[in-house]
């Protein structure tokens, strides 16, 4: 069908060497020169329609895109698509003669219709015949960048905040515009603009100006605009002697804080919240818990339709219980306590955004409180922007997770109201510090739009947007992406180790570090290895991490035998000379998995190296540069590792493994 009305031409810049350079600016919108006729929702074209003409006439300048003269948005009008069928943000994209009809319930609707439709024609998939309604899985889409006002990014390896606080509100640079087109292309609906490690001052009335400038360029594409909130804020910027959630004057500064901001910002989302948790601020301070702080916000909020996203990443180095069971303690005597506009945000793992580790438990243990999943796109313990690693696999991992709640079938992806993103967006001509580092951030949306989508098609997807649609070549990409991640666990943390990265940066290896003075941040506490066995014993006999899953995972996960062996030595405890699955020595097979990390990004760069001449020469230079360094900084964790491992048992290394070299 699609074929009748001509594919469009992702456009390489730079191919053969011609033409400008490709810096990877355009993300994935690259689609121009194709053709359909299209015809977008009327009534009065709103400025998120306009938008979606313009859209379309960039990307398919050889048709006609016309508004429709009939009511097609009001209640009754035969095109108006059916609630349940489209919600509030949906569409339906329908074959009309020659061209398409994008109708939706609401004008974001037919935008994110509107990118669907590029999408498709770029990526040269076939409409059925029927036409297409969709309809986002979740209503809470979101970015968290952890943007100073400094611009400093925390854990941001692309540059500096895109925010430019000092010229705001009064220029509003093309690049808010840029940012906001591409995660309405996903289908994100909502940033918070501010580190969760919150300063106070962007709650003060000139900044809140400034927020309220940058709402106004998201709002036509449907992103609405949250902040973090500094607990202690009372004190810092309103002069009140105490931050007591439980106090009046409190509260009452917090109600004027959200009514100043919604007067600014209409459809402010509301605040997200870090407390209690690596020295921030909290109502702990004061004896209250987690739920009064959070009940005390939402109050605030509330009249105003907006939302609490209280943060469960708590754990204290006071505290002698095992870190990864901290959440768990804290939050699930709340359950049932929080106010009904709070939302409680859940990083996948309970540790630290690893490469690897199980689902955090409490996904499965707080049946009366909203949850958001966060996912960490900007990769804090996977090598940077440099590294290559395709996270998609990893968050579709946890997200299809089964914990078993309510049986069989209990995915944290139907489990949790959203995801939050936490960007890797940064003032980098590339925007994500490296051209694949982007696709986390499109894999990320897509996935929030549907947390059950394939990481595979959607990878398919974002090569077809952002390289190529020769066939072969996308095949070769999005090979590479999808081993891409287990590459990384296998020279960092093969097996399921965790946390061995260089204290405080995260960078490279560090599995020897043992005396930093708080065990929750070093390296040994969580390996534990001696001469003769390795792992952190979870199981009912060691920290009984286990028995925060519901059966059959507390049992199977108790047993070495029963435990998946990517996830073996965060549960347990073995000695070296353990027998595998596939018949060797746990130390051979740790060793075969270092070797099989390296081989992996060798065997990355080598696929790469044949794409020379298909991807235009910028962007292949970088990434060809950069494979390089992951090569030689997977060796570096390799052969660290091994060493520091042999150091320690003793052991030579295995016949067949490649020496270091
Ligand atoms: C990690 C990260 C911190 C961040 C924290 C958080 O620990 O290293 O930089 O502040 O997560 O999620 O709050």
């Amino acid at each position: 069908v699609l074929g009748a009305l001509g594919a469009v031409t992702v456009l390489l810049f730079g191919v053969g060497g011609s033409a400008g350079a490709e810096d990877g600016y355009r993300l994935w919108l690259r689609a121009e020169g194709g053709g359909a006729d299209v015809t977008l929702p009327c009534d009065e074209p709103s400025e998120t329609l306009t938008i979606a003409r313009d859209e379309l006439s960039a990307a398919l300048p050889h048709g006609t895109v016309r508004f429709a003269t009939s009511s097609c948005r009001g209640e009754g009008s035969p095109r108006l698509p059916r609630q349940r069928d489209v919600g509030e943000e949906g569409y339906r994209i329908a074959m009309d003669g020659e061209g398409y009809v994008i109708t939706a319930r609401s004008d974001v609707g037919a935008l994110y219709g509107t990118y669907r439709l590029i999408r498709a024609v770029s990526t040269g998939e076939a409409m059925p015949e029927d036409g297409l309604t969709e309809q986002p899985a979740k209503r809470l889409r979101l970015l968290n960048h952890w943007d100073n006002l400094d611009r400093h990014v925390e854990r941001g390896y692309s540059g500096e905040s895109i925010w430019n606080w000092h010229l705001l509100p009064d220029y509003l640079d093309p690049r808010y515009t840029d940012y906001a087109r591409a995660n309405a292309s996903i289908g994100i609906n909502g940033v918070s603009l501010t580190n969760v490690n919150a300063d106070a001052t962007v709650l003060t009335p000139p900044f809140i100006e400034k927020v309220a400038a940058l709402a106004g360029v998201f709002r036509p594409y449907g992103i609405k605009v949250y902040l973090t909130a500094r607990f202690s804020a009372p004190i810092e910027i309103g002069g009140l002697e105490t931050a007591d959630p439980l106090d009046g004057e409190v509260a009452a500064w917090w109600k004027a804080k959200a009514d100043e901001i919604y007067a600014a910002i209409p459809d402010f989302g509301g605040f997200l919240v870090k407390a209690n948790s690596e020295g921030q601020p909290g109502p702990q301070d004061y004896g209250r818990t987690h739920a009064d702080g959070a009940n005390m916000l939402a109050r605030a909020v509330e009249p105003h339709g907006g939302i609490v996203m209280w943060r469960a990443f708590v754990y204290s180095a006071e505290e002698p219980e095992d870190r990864v069971k901290q959440a768990y303690t804290e939050f699930v005597p709340l359950d049932g306590k929080f106010a009904d506009n709070v939302l409680v945000q859940v990083k996948n793992g309970p540790l630290d955004f690893q490469p690897r580790e199980p689902f955090s438990p409490l996904f499965g243990a707080m049946p009366k409180t909203p949850l958001l999943a966060e996912l960490q796109i900007t990769k804090e313990y996977l090598g940077f922007a440099t590294h290559l690693s395709y996270l998609g696999p990893l968050w579709s991992e946890a997200l299809t997770a089964d914990t078993h709640a309510r049986g069989k079938d209990s995915l944290v992806a139907d489990r949790v109201d959203g995801l939050a993103g936490v960007a890797n967006i940064g003032t980098d001509r590339n925007w994500s510090g490296s051209q694949f580092a982007q696709a986390n951030w499109y894999a990320f949306g897509r996935l929030a739009w549907d947390p059950k989508a394939e990481p595979e098609a959607i990878a398919r997807d974002w090569v077809r947007q952002t390289f190529t649609d020769d066939a072969e070549a996308v095949d070769r990409i999005v090979g590479m992406m999808m081993r891409s991640r287990e590459a990384v666990v296998d020279y960092m943390t093969p097996l399921g180790l965790t946390h061995l990265m260089g204290t405080g940066h995260h960078y490279g290896p560090a599995p020897w570090v043992d005396d930093l003075g708080r065990a929750d941040w070093t390296p040994y506490y969580y390996h534990r290895a001696t001469k003769d066995a390795v792992g952190f014993d979870r199981t009912e006999s060691g920290s009984d991490a286990v028995s925060q899953y519901h059966e059959p995972l507390a049992s199977q996960w108790n047993e070495v035998e029963t435990t998946p062996e990517e996830l073996l030595l965060w549960f347990h405890r073995v000695p070296w000379d353990h027998e595998v699955k596939d018949g060797s020595t746990l130390w051979q097979s740790l060793v075969a998995h270092y070797d099989r990390g390296v081989a992996e990004v060798q065997a990355m760069r080598e696929t790469w190296a044949g794409l020379e001449g298909k991807i235009d020469e910028d962007r292949y230079a970088q990434t060809a540069d950069f494979l390089a360094i992951q090569e030689k900084e997977a060796r570096w964790w390799r052969d660290a590792s091994i060493a520091y491992w042999q150091s320690v048992n003793g052991l030579d290394l295995p016949e067949g493994a490649r020496p270091p070299e």
